[in-house]
């Protein structure tokens, strides 16, 4: 019987926290106020101090950018704003000698009306998805809108599930999908570890395009999806089975993400919005989570994610009292941690005023730039930019920037920091299996659970103090705090926010 406990059969994608990186927000190296590849190497020691196992890059395409890259006008090279192949290359390369894996995102959906399959009169009308006669589907943007716009030459209907400006790809062409796998292809060979695959349940659709019903979606997830998800899959493993496909999956419910990482030639991960989505509650986690885990089938694997660049940062959305044990959660549930750029500080969202919104569908906020140092000493660019930042400045950089948090102690960065050296060299937090303690056993306001043999967490979501049971031999190993004693017995009363790590022999 292979031990269940072991980390021995654990890829490198489950041991370690993959970082998320927005490049235009992340670190500025030419000084024009826009994040580059440049300012990512530039980088690279925060996120090796920090021990994330690899970074994601959210698009560095040529795009024009009506979606900040999210709308491609050519898959296989760089957009001159972040840099050019030749800084992508240096850094992968210096990521690798960092042993930080690099995945990049890669967006199979839609491509930009600028790129040259959409200007090509002999391509776009196979290669698209074209239409006489509009159906009820949606764009998904907050403004939504009909998801049909009318081409320019044709007088027929294009599908763009996002903007205009994003047409839909025909997945139902043998070309397209031969193109696209050609494009994975185009980075594994430059060394590339895998892949964030973008809205990826969005390239199956219901090729007789009928109208969407009231529980049945015809505009995403059909049936077409596995076994073009297993090509997909087969296109990764040309290279070795080292190569990662995590899926961004807004779907109705869990058992619908579970069924992607359920396949047997499916995602390895899937982002979860359900549970990045639920109100600040512990019962609420408990339930949800709970569901989640019983869904997964044996061997499949868990994403977890908190933050993202779609959403109001949780420092704002739940408040300062959720960023320590929200640390503690993302890193000791069983499944692997995903981090934003500026969590690992306790960020929260930066207003921005109306004459400087951009983004098309309101997220400003939690794209605005990573600060570096204190504003203070560095500027009103806080390390980020010597230029002026393309989105404002989060108005807490004071406190919460690289340079401070890296000289303090008991800072969040701190906090994650030591959370992932310990997931690091702990078998139980990486490979342990995971059991609830039932939510009537204690405080409904503390989420307990065990992990593997020996550890024990307990976080308190409340602000208020809430107690906690222990068994009488547990002793703490990690509190969020970091003011408590190791080795000692676990608190019986959990400040606001608090959360414990324990050992039991
Ligand atoms: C995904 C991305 C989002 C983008 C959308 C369209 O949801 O995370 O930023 O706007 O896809 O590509």
């Amino acid at each position: 019987m292979p031990d269940p406990n072991s980390t021995a059969s654990l890829r490198w994608w489950q041991r370690g926290a993959i970082y998320q990186i927005y490049p235009r927000s992340f670190r500025d190296a030419d000084g024009d106020g826009i994040g580059d590849l440049r300012g990512v190497l530039a980088g690279l020691d925060h996120l090796a101090d920090l021990g994330v196992a690899a970074l994601w890059l959210s698009p560095v395409y040529p795009s024009p950018m009506a979606d900040f890259g999210y709308d491609i006008s050519d898959y296989c090279d760089v957009a001159p704003v972040f840099g050019d192949l030749a800084d992508l290359d240096a850094l992968i390369a210096a990521a690798h000698a960092r042993d930080i894996r690099v995945v990049l995102d890669w967006v199979p959906n839609h491509t930009s009306d600028q790129h040259p399959w959409f200007r090509d009169p002999g391509r776009r009308d196979r290669w698209y998805v074209w239409t006489d006669r509009p159906n009820n589907w949606r764009a998904q943007f907050r403004r939504g809108g009909p998801a049909w716009a009318r081409g320019a030459t044709t007088g027929r209907f294009y599908l763009h599930s996002f903007l205009p400006q994003q047409p839909d790809l025909n997945w139902d062409e043998p070309a397209v999908e031969a193109a696209m796998h050609d494009v994975l292809r185009f980075w594994l060979a430059r060394g590339v570890d895998g892949f964030r695959m973008d809205v990826l349940y969005r390239i199956a659709k219901d090729p007789a395009l009928q109208d969407n019903e009231p529980g049945r979606a015809h505009d995403q997830d059909w049936e077409t999806m596995q076994e073009r998800l297993a090509r997909i899959r087969g296109v990764l493993e040309e290279f070795d089975e080292d190569r990662l496909a995590v899926g961004e999956l807004h779907l109705p419910t869990q058992a619908d993400v579970a069924r992607y990482v359920n396949w047997p030639a499916g995602l390895h991960m899937a982002h979860n919005f359900h549970v990045l989505e639920l109100p600040w509650s512990a019962s609420v986690f408990h339930a949800t989570l709970t569901e989640l885990y019983a869904l997964l089938a044996p061997g499949a694997w868990a994403a977890w994610c908190l933050n993202n660049h779609d959403y109001s940062r949780l420092a704002t959305r739940h408040g300062a009292h959720a960023v320590r044990p929200a640390a503690m959660l993302l890193a000791t549930l069983r499944g692997t941690p995903f981090l934003f750029q500026g969590e690992e500080l306790g960020l929260t969202d930066a207003p921005i005023p109306p004459d400087r919104v951009v983004d098309v569908d309101g997220r400003d906020p939690e794209r605005a730039p990573l600060p570096w140092q204190p504003p203070t000493t560095a500027g009103p660019g806080a390390g980020f930019t010597t230029g002026t930042p393309w989105l404002p400045i989060a108005p807490d950089a004071e406190a919460r920037n690289v340079a401070t948090q890296r000289d303090d102690p008991r800072s969040v960065l701190a906090l994650y920091r030591a959370l992932l050296a310990l997931r690091r060299e702990t078998p139980d937090l990486q490979a342990g299996a995971i059991a609830f303690a039932a939510p009537d056993e204690g405080d409904p306001d503390v989420l307990v659970y065990r992990r593997g043999r020996r550890h024990l967490v307990a976080l308190n979501f409340s602000p208020e103090p809430r107690p906690v049971s222990w068994p009488s031999d547990a002793r703490t190993v990690l509190c969020t705090h970091l003011d408590r004693d190791a080795a000692h017995a676990p608190p019986p009363v959990l400040r606001g926010g608090e959360g414990v790590i324990a050992r039991v022999s």
